[in-house]
């Protein structure tokens, strides 16, 4: 039998944030782990600002597979595989962890399963966080990436039973489900206090408390189409002079450069800064009094910090934060966006967070040290 290594495998940063609980939890209770960055992300304010404000170790294996936007994306899955192939094969780790849905996942799961052993027991498992999310929209990349991950996993870790139900309903086997929340709780309750203390973030951008909306765009579907980008802004725009509100928008570097590409300028109201650290930017969140967004993880946080979300795509893998009204999906038709912001910005902020109670890497670790003797 390989010995208890875990192999904790991420790449972006939704991943090296929603990981922080794991490895933390790994730290606490002295557990040998590893781990692999592939360096899909790469440019300081995607990756190593959270490295140093997260307390985060350096990864034992950093390869680096950061793209231009001309590189497709089997490209960027087939360097990813060839090389953490060769990492695993060294370490025989007992369990890959991954989370989420981009690139690096479909690659860290994919490369584990690929690994031959003498026996089925030396099999390297793969624990999927984030489990049975489906937009079901094949238009995202990461809808193809998430279906294939939860269908290679060992471990399938779903943030809530309505993610369960998904999973079983495409015949996953139940003893590989396990319910336990998602790690997004962990890290928002682990930082929003720190935030608040540190982050002088509202003065360093001109903002006052509850006067601003914070917008972030950066899904391929939404950004490399000159119509759809035009659209969303327009919708932005419009909005944010009907209210007299000011809009921060912490450019994502592929929006940038499409932004660049198309020739687009901004209006004065939408501020671009540069992506910020997450205390600045959760400290951005609780601050806010809309936020308007193409991204999961900020539909997430938005919900879990009681400020109201206008999601700016077609459908969501995350449809808990729509049920208990913290979210509303507008498309990417500017009169849409118009009206869902109207009607999001006036909610009373009293939903319930449906993403668990903040213990989630907890029952995660658990789950896989229960599963070494098996
Ligand atoms: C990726 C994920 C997406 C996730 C997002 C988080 C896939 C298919 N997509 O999208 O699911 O929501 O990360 O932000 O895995 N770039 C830089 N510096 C960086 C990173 C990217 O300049 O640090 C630019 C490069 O031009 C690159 C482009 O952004 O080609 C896109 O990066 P990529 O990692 O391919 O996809 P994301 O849009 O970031
Ligand atoms: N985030 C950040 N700084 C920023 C923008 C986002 O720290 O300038 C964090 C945010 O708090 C959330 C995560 O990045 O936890 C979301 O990442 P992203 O939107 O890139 O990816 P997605 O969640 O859509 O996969």
């Amino acid at each position: 039998m390989q010995d208890k290594k875990i192999a904790i495998i991420f790449g972006t940063r939704p991943e090296i944030i929603k990981l922080t609980p794991v490895i933390r939890e790994c730290q606490k209770r002295n557990l040998p782990f590893f781990c692999i960055h592939t360096g899909q992300h790469y440019s300081f304010e995607m990756d190593a600002i959270f490295f140093d404000e997260l307390s985060l170790p350096v990864p034992d294996y950093k390869l680096e597979i950061g793209t231009q936007l001309t590189a497709g994306h089997g490209e960027q899955v087939g360097l990813m595989l060839a090389q953490i192939e060769k990492i695993l094969i060294k370490e025989k780790p007992f369990v890959v962890v991954v989370q989420g849905d981009t690139n690096t996942v479909l690659a860290g799961a994919l490369s584990a399963t690929k690994i031959p052993t003498p026996v089925y027991d030396q099999r390297i498992r793969v624990a999927h966080v984030e489990a049975g999310l489906r937009s079901y929209d094949r238009q995202m990349p990461e809808e193809t990436n998430r279906v294939l991950v939860d269908h290679i996993s060992d471990f399938l870790f779903a943030p809530t039973e309505n993610k369960k139900k998904i999973l079983l309903g495409e015949g996953i086997a139940e003893d590989k489900i396990f319910v336990v929340g998602n790690t997004i709780v962990d890290m928002v309750l682990q930082s929003s206090i720190v935030a608040k203390e540190k982050s002088n973030v509202l003065e360093k951008f001109n903002l006052k408390e509850n006067s601003y909306i914070l917008l972030t765009l950066h899904r391929q579907e939404n950004v490399d189409s000159k119509e759809t980008l035009l659209n969303i802004i327009e919708g932005v725009y419009r909005f944010a002079e009907q209210r007299n509100l000011p809009v921060v928008f912490p450019i994502h570097p592929r929006t940038e450069k499409m932004l660049h590409t198309f020739d687009i300028l901004l209006p004065r109201i939408i501020q671009t800064v540069t992506p910020t650290g997450y205390l600045d930017f959760i400290s951005l969140e609780i601050n806010a009094c809309l936020i308007m967004t193409d991204s999961g993880g900020l539909q997430e946080e938005a919900c879990i910090l009681q400020v109201p979300c206008v999601t700016l795509r077609n459908s969501t893998e995350r449809p808990e934060t729509i049920a208990v009204g913290a979210n509303s999906i507008a498309g990417t038709n500017s009169d849409s966006i118009l009206q869902n912001a109207h009607k999001m910005i006036g909610k009373n902020r009293d939903w319930e967070n449906p993403f668990g109670d903040g213990k989630t890497a907890e029952r995660i670790i658990n789950t896989i040290i229960k599963n070494y003797e098996n």
